[in-house]
């Protein structure tokens, strides 16, 4: 949420209700309680309105717990192997690791672009639809980092080609745009990307003839995945953050 916007106003019920708490009924049952208190007082009434500012977590509680997040939320989370960027597919979803009230968001959390099952690291995920167009849009050129483990020795030509932007990817009729390597010995190297095509890094490495062994995505833009934020493990990013994607440097 942009620090100099006025704040929009919600009516309580549904402020509430699309922060996943219940029914806009529920709700107005939780305020005739008591149960929702506003800088220390009990708002009884459902149909006021609230202004949803960024600090409204600090200064609501509901049945004696800190408010959720309001929307303009934006969150970090390191993806363990083995766990979908998917709303509804099979077997276990990101969405499976954050709150379960969060699932009942509306505006629903979205992943800001994907990582694959079997990749890991660092995931950004969002309500905010304009925020999470400007990270994916190509003129805002957000790059991506992964460090990528080998299945064979690196021949010596792959940074020269994957740098080239004219290596082709199978059945792509568009060249990859240039991708910067650091090789950190025989079978690990970190790769950025300045796009994001599908399983891109495997099928990089199967062209020149290697196999990804183990993929882990460790930062975006301007940000860094902290080293001691587990597997699993997410948190809510500050204004701060947020600006720090989209500013320089940009990963080596
Ligand atoms: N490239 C891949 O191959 N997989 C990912 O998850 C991300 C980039």
């Amino acid at each position: 949420m942009s620090g100099t916007a006025k704040a929009a106003t919600l009516r309580l019920d549904r402020l509430l209700a699309n922060l996943g708490y219940g029914s806009r009924r529920e709700i107005g049952q939780l305020a005739k309680a008591g149960l929702v208190v506003l800088d220390g007082a009990p708002v009884r009434d459902a149909d006021r309105r609230i202004a949803v500012s960024a600090d409204l977590s600090a200064r609501m509680t509901v049945d004696g717990e800190a408010l959720d997040p309001p929307p303009g939320l934006a969150l970090m989370l390191h993806k363990p192997l083995g766990v979908t960027c998917s709303h509804k597919e099979a077997g276990p979803l990101v969405y499976g690791l954050l709150p379960e009230r969060w699932r009942r968001r509306d505006p629903a959390l979205s992943t800001v672009g994907r990582l694959d099952k079997e990749t890991s690291g660092f995931l950004l995920l969002t309500d905010d639809g304009a925020l999470l167009h400007r990270i994916i849009a190509p003129k805002s050129n957000v790059a991506k980092r992964y460090q990528v483990t080998l299945d064979r020795p690196l021949k010596g030509d792959e940074a020269a080609i994957f740098s080239s932007g004219t290596l082709m990817l199978e059945g792509e009729d568009k060249p990859l745009l240039p991708v910067e390597t650091q090789v950190h010995d025989a079978t690990h190297a970190a790769v950025t990307l300045h796009e994001g095509r599908y399983h891109q890094v495997r099928r990089m490495f199967a062209a020149v003839g290697n196999h990804v062994v183990a993929l882990h995505r460790d930062r975006i833009g301007g940000l860094a995945l902290p080293e001691d934020l587990e597997a699993g493990a997410y948190r809510i990013l500050g204004e701060a953050e947020i600006q720090a994607v989209f500013a320089g440097p940009r990963p080596a």
